[in-house]
């Protein structure tokens, strides 16, 4: 039975919040960036409203009981065993990715990501002047897998390898067979393995993520920020079973000064975890609901755009290619002419360029909104092309 405290309905005024998605550009309807259009979990509210009503905001230590948080959401509901001597905590995935980068691999080093992936993993091995090589997946009947020959040839010649599972923007939870073939040639090549399970916990209901715990060295980065939607508090964690790997991790990020404690962070994660398992198991059902709306609305009124199936995240990925058009012409013409702000596929990597990705964590009313914005402007953008 729905729970009535939580609120998935009610259109949320974001604008004026110096929010990324709504004030950045101004667009009508933002529907790119990771961040959901709900209310958080009551328990998270009130947490902060406590936390809130003590005037001193100070510098915060990290309480043993947020990492006991996470310890008992993935001993629960993943049944991976974690431990306090086994964790770092970090102020976001991307923060501790790039110290990763900076004191586990040399300047020039080769670092291998899996294509079309979140953008953001390019930038953060650019910007730390290392190479990006990618593992093309390979898309063929509408499905994604993984091309294991070439990532077997291309970890000869990394260093580093960031996993993304469930993957962004595919929403693919990534099988334990692939999971531990993936394992198996990271440690043939000697190759560090990053897994970033930020998604893990949004997926379709009644379906699981793997947790990549096959291999004591590899390196997870969880955070409740996508699940819980308070990426605004910056809160994650770093986990391995390697302690070397860790110590140098841990010394990395301090000199980075990216391992101390928002003063409402810790209280936001540790009422996520602890008490709103609730509220996300009904707002997994909200997004599947919607992610079916999509689903039909595209069958029945723009049948060109093709809906790639996936079983985690709120990011869809919608097969233009049908269009003959580069995704970023389609994305800047559904900006222009209708103010719809879907993300161009091309920014995951080249290989997504017949691509748009749709973030449908919103209530009903805005997602309908948006894809009839969407049909408006594919039918304008067609009777344009066929005027040439
Ligand atoms: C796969 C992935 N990793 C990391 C992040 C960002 O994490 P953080 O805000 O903790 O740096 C995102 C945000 O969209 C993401 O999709």
């Amino acid at each position: 039975m729905k729970n009535t405290e939580f609120d998935f309905e009610s259109v949320i005024k974001r604008k004026g919040t110096n929010s990324l998605k709504w004030d950045l550009f101004g667009d009508d309807v933002p529907m790119w960036v990771a961040d959901m259009d709900f209310k958080v979990a009551p328990a998270i509210e009130k947490a902060i409203l406590r936390r809130a009503a003590h005037p001193v905001y100070g510098y915060t230590v990290v309480p043993d009981n947020l990492f006991d948080a996470y310890i008992g959401w993935w001993d629960r509901r993943y049944d991976f065993k974690m431990s306090h001597d086994d964790m770092a905590y970090s102020i976001g995935v991307m923060q501790s990715i790039s110290s990763m980068i900076r004191c586990l691999t040399d300047v020039g080093d080769n670092i291998l990501i899996q294509t079309p992936v979140y953008h953001v993993f390019f930038y953060v091995i650019e910007d730390n002047d290392r190479k990006v090589l990618e593992n093309q997946l390979i898309y063929e009947n509408g499905e994604y897998r993984i091309d294991f020959d070439d990532l077997d040839e291309k970890l000869s010649e990394s260093k580093m390898m960031i996993l993304c599972n469930p993957h962004n923007p595919i929403g693919k939870i990534w099988s334990k067979n692939d999971l531990n073939r993936i394992g198996k040639l990271c440690k043939k090549h000697d190759v560090i393995l990053i897994s970033d399970e930020i998604h893990c916990d949004l997926t379709d209901p009644g379906v699981k993520y793997n947790p990549f715990q096959y291999l004591d060295d590899v390196i997870t980065c969880l955070s409740p920020s996508k699940s819980f939607n308070i990426a605004g508090f910056q809160s994650s964690i770093v986990h391995t079973k390697n302690s070397e790997l860790l110590d140098r991790i841990k010394n990395q990020m301090h000199v980075d000064n990216s391992d101390s404690c928002n003063v409402f962070a810790t209280s936001a994660v540790i009422a996520a975890y602890n008490e709103s398992e609730e509220w996300l198991e009904e707002l997994k059902e909200v997004i599947y609901e919607n992610k079916l709306t999509v689903n039909d609305y595209l069958a029945e009124e723009l049948p060109i755009v093709k809906l790639v199936e996936c079983d985690a995240t709120y990011l869809l990925w919608l097969d233009c290619s049908a269009l003959k058009v580069p995704s970023k012409v389609l994305s800047e013409f559904l900006r222009t002419n209708q103010g719809l702000f879907l993300s161009a596929g091309i920014d995951f990597g080249e290989n997504g360029d017949n691509f748009l990705r749709m973030n449908i964590a919103c209530p009903p009313k805005l997602l309908k909104e948006g894809l009839a914005r969407l049909k408006a402007g594919i039918t304008a953008l067609n009777i344009i092309k066929n005027q040439f």
